[in-house]
Parts: structure tokens; sequence; C-alpha cells
């Protein structure tokens, strides 16, 4: 009666040197969402992978319930109704092909019979799963039309479609909008009562207290606490990265700025319907333009940083003109993005020769640092070591390719690889996606620290985030700041800080 849906005995699972999993235990039973939490590099995604199929484990071994279960392949897993979404969904959607396809993949994948039938009756086949998950557009598009937060959707509606006994969840909502976190809770509070075991993996806590019934804290590839009812999350992180957080973290430091003004734009629309508005940085501060996924933060850092353009407006940098064509423009000025989805933006295919973390952070700076042609190994090698010590990036050293990295250390390269060369204007947009709280903590700390002589501008949709790292908050929606009065359903769909 009281037999797990999932059970996972003493599981081990190495990668070279690298120990990912030791001797890992863990039972998730019908009716219960599991939250799995862990520093970045704990062994999560490892342990996902090895549920979902994408692995074997080393040793040790798992069961379904209480029948042996060694998937040999992800669709394997799906057959016996275990369903994953993945925290890369650059590996689990194909852009070419249309969002009705990649909601239909698996079947696809499992017979050639699907593709026999005609596009229009694959959009009509798909379009119960996409309207699941509230995903309301032309199913004939092809995926990459879609923002990140569609593509995500498309995975879990994909996960969802054969009503999986088991449905893991890594990362989930690291880029969707509050509304639609809330329907994916929702879903997940129907599957529950349903009797699906559902594990989920999420730095976010708002995301844990919202659903989770337990949590499990993974520390260096195991289980090394089981919390339940009422759930105490400092001390589950406490547990997790070794030390308690400072206390003070959310308070907002005013008085960085120096008074010198260094970017400034006046009337900037960044979009056709959107208000003009004006905004003022000045060099030492760290500014968070916080609002709901969505609202136009990531187009305006882009504007900013020469990749789109605005509709009207005017941008200064240092008392001059800014008007960037590319950012190459901008990276010649100092002017630095990193940008949101860092699988598109800022981490090479694994194939190329620079995917490795040396390459990823040397890449932006190619033309300072190989001035004649040459491969300055020493210059990226040395800058690469000390990245990795000030980031606290878990790795064996800076040959490693990002691919072997883990999600959470993967954006720590990302935010390095900006700190390689002194910037004036940093702009960072969400930067903590996937990064654990005691990271995240350090890396605020790093960003202090080097804020003297630049302006730093984070954009996030957690004001949770925004308060732990900026001196000021400035709301931002609908290609806007609302430091005005604003629109009062604008400001309640941004997370509030705990309280
Ligand atoms: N394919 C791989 N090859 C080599 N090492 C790997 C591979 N996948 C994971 N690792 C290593 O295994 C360890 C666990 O990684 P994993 O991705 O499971 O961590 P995680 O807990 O999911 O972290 P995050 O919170 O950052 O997503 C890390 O040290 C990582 O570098
Ligand atoms: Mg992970």
């Amino acid at each position: 009666m009281n037999q797990p849906v999932l059970k996972v005995v003493s599981i081990t699972k190495r990668f070279g040197a690298t120990v990912a999993l030791s001797h890992l235990d863990l039972d998730i039973h019908a009716g219960e969402v599991v939250a799995l939490m862990g520093a970045n590099g704990a062994g999560k995604s490892t342990l996902v992978k090895i549920v979902s199929g994408v692995y074997g484990p080393d040793s040790g071994s798992l069961s379904l319930r209480g029948e042996p279960f060694a998937p040999s392949s992800p669709q394997h897993a799906k057959r016996l109704g275990v369903a994953t979404v993945h925290q890369s969904i650059a590996d689990a959607v194909v852009p070419t092909l249309s969002i009705a396809d990649n909601l239909l993949l698996d079947r696809l994948c499992d017979g050639a019979s699907a593709w026999r039938a005609t596009p229009a009756a694959r959009v009509d086949a798909a379009r119960p799963l996409a309207q699941r998950v509230g995903l309301d557009m032309d199913l004939s598009a092809p995926l990459h039309t879609l923002s990140l937060a569609g593509q995500q959707l498309v995975t879990l509606a994909r996960a969802l479609a054969g009503n999986p006994s088991l449905l893991i969840l890594d990362e989930p909502t690291a880029s969707l909008s509050a509304p639609e976190a809330e329907r994916l809770f929702a879903l997940i509070e129907r599957l529950r009562a349903d009797g699906a075991a559902i594990l989920l993996v999420s730095h976010r806590l708002g995301d844990l207290r919202r659903i989770a019934d337990r949590v499990s804290v993974m520390r260096d590839g195991r289980i090394v606490a089981d919390l339940r009812a009422p759930i105490n999350f400092d001390a589950a992180i406490e547990t997790m990265i070794g030390h308690a957080l400072p206390a003070d973290r959310t308070a907002l430091r005013p008085g960085s700025a120096s008074g010198n003004a260094l970017f400034s734009v006046r009337g900037l629309k960044s979009t056709p319907t959107s208000i003009p508005f004006d905004f003022d940085l000045e060099e030492g501060e760290i500014v968070a333009m916080a609002g709901p996924v969505g609202g136009g933060k990531s187009r305006l850092a882009r504007v900013i940083f020469g990749e789109a353009r605005a509709v009207e407006g005017d941008m200064q940098l240092i008392g001059k003109p800014w008007r960037p064509r590319s950012p190459a423009d901008a990276i010649r000025a100092g002017v630095y993005l990193a940008g949101e989805d860092r699988w598109r933006s800022s981490l090479f295919p694994d194939s190329v020769p620079f995917a490795s973390i040396a390459g990823t952070l040397s890449f932006p700076f190619l033309s300072r640092w190989y001035r004649r042609g040459f491969v300055r190994r020493e210059t990226e090698c040395s800058a690469a070591r000390d990245a990795i010590a000030a980031f606290g990036v878990r790795c064996t050293g800076p040959d490693d390719r990002l691919s072997r990295l883990s999600g959470g250390n993967q954006q720590k390269v990302v935010l390095a690889r900006w700190h390689t060369e002194p910037a004036k204007l940093l702009l960072l947009d969400e930067p903590f996606q996937g990064v654990d709280a005691g990271a995240r903590a350090d890396i605020v700390a790093l960003l202090r620290k080097h804020a003297a002589g630049r302006a730093t501008l984070v954009f996030v949709s957690d004001l949770e985030e925004a308060f732990e790292i900026a001196d000021r908050v400035v709301h931002f929606d609908r290609g806007t700041t609302l430091d005005r009065p604003a629109p009062a359903d604008s400001i309640s769909s941004v997370a509030l800080p705990p309280s």
C-alpha cells in the first residue's frame, strides 16, 4: 500500500574524477511533491538525468511502483510513466520545427506514422496539449519564434501529455512570468490530487514554499536532510551551503552613488506602444530594474547594448550621445551585457573549440587579447583561473567544457566573463537564474566590491533578488519605468520579498 512510486537505492555516478552522486537514496510517494534543494553542482540534474533515462548509474538501483526500473533511454522512461522537463531548454526543443511538432515530438520520435499526418492535422493534435498549459498561439509557427517562456511551456506541455505517474521538473519556472508559474503550480496540484508523484528542482524559495510537501537537501552527491512541513527554509539553506546567509542581505544599501552621471536616457520609447521614460544612473551605483517577465526589461537591455533599436529617445554615456550600432560598439566602449538566455546569448555549442571556460571568458575580448593574431594562452588561462576562484565555479580547470558544468556554474561563467575586463556600464539580465542562494550572496558581494568606477544595471523579475543586489530599485513594466503612479495590477504581479 505504502509502496513509493520511485525508490532510489544507493545510486553512484562519476564523471571522470568528479563524483556527481554518491550512494544516494530517495523515495517519492504518490500524491507528493518532493523538492530537491542543493548548491550548484550538488548533483541534482545528474539525479534527474538518471531517473529520466538519459544516463545509467555506475552502481545502485531504481524501482518504479515496486518494479525494477532501468530505463534504456528517455523515450523508454517516458513510456513507463516518467516525464521530465530538463533544466536546459535548448536540449529539449528543435527550433526549426513548428511549435506543434515540438509538442508532438515524443510521438514523432516513437513511430514514423505520426509524420504521415498533414501539418494541419498535427496542429490539431497538438492543440489540446498547448491549451493545457495556456499556450494560445499559432502552432504552425516555427518554435524559434517563441519567447524563452513559451519554449519552456512547450517542454512542459509535452511532459504532461502522457499523464505521467512521476513528473520531474528541473528549474521549471526560471523563465516563466508570475501568472505562467501560477498556472504550472495549479497543474502540479491537479496531478498531485490525481496521485502522481512529483520531483521538483528549484532554487526559487517562492516556488518551494508554494508547492513542496517535503524538501530533500542534497550536498556533494547525497541527500543530507529530509524536511517535512512545517519546512524551515533557512535551515534547509544552511544545510545546503554549509553556513547561514547574512541576516541583512535583503537590505538596500543606498549611498554608493558618486554624484557623477554615467548613463542617462531621455524620452526613451523602447517599443512602439510603451510610454517614453527618463532614467539616470550614477557611477558607483547598482540599480535593479524589477518587473514581471515579459515587461520589456530584456528589450531595454538589448537597446542599451546595441542589439536592438529604440523607437525614439536619446541615451547618453559619460556625457556623450550613446548610439551603439552593434554589441561590438558597446563592448569597445565598456558596455557589457550578460543576457537572460545563456544558452542562446552567451554559450557556444559544444562542438566549437572555444566552448571551454577560458574560451567563453575571452571571446568578447579577442581583439584586445590577440592583437597580432597570437593566441595568448597565458592571458586567457590566468583570466579564467582568476574568474573560477572569484566566482567559485565548481570545475576541474580553465579547459573544462561549459557543457560539463552544472547549470548554475555555467551562469557563474557568463557573469565572470564580464568581469575579465573593466566595464563602464554593466548590464545583467536575470543574472541569478539557477544560481544557488549561497553563490548568489557571494556574487552580490563581488558585484559590490567592483561597483566603483562603473554603473551596474540589473534586470530581475524577482523582487527578493532586486532588494538583495541593488542600492536602488526601479519598477519597470510594459516597456517603461513605473516610478510615476502605476496601474496597480502591474506591480502586484512582481514576486514579493519574503515576510
Ligand atoms: N556530462 C558531464 N560530464 C562531466 N561532469 C559532469 C557532467 N554532468 C555533470 N557533471 C558534474 O557533476 C557535478 C554535478 O552536476 P549537476 O549538473 O548534477 O549539478 P546540479 O546540482 O544540477 O547543479 P545546478 O544547481 O548548478 O544546476 C558537477 O560537478 C558537474 O560539473
Ligand atoms: Mg542542475
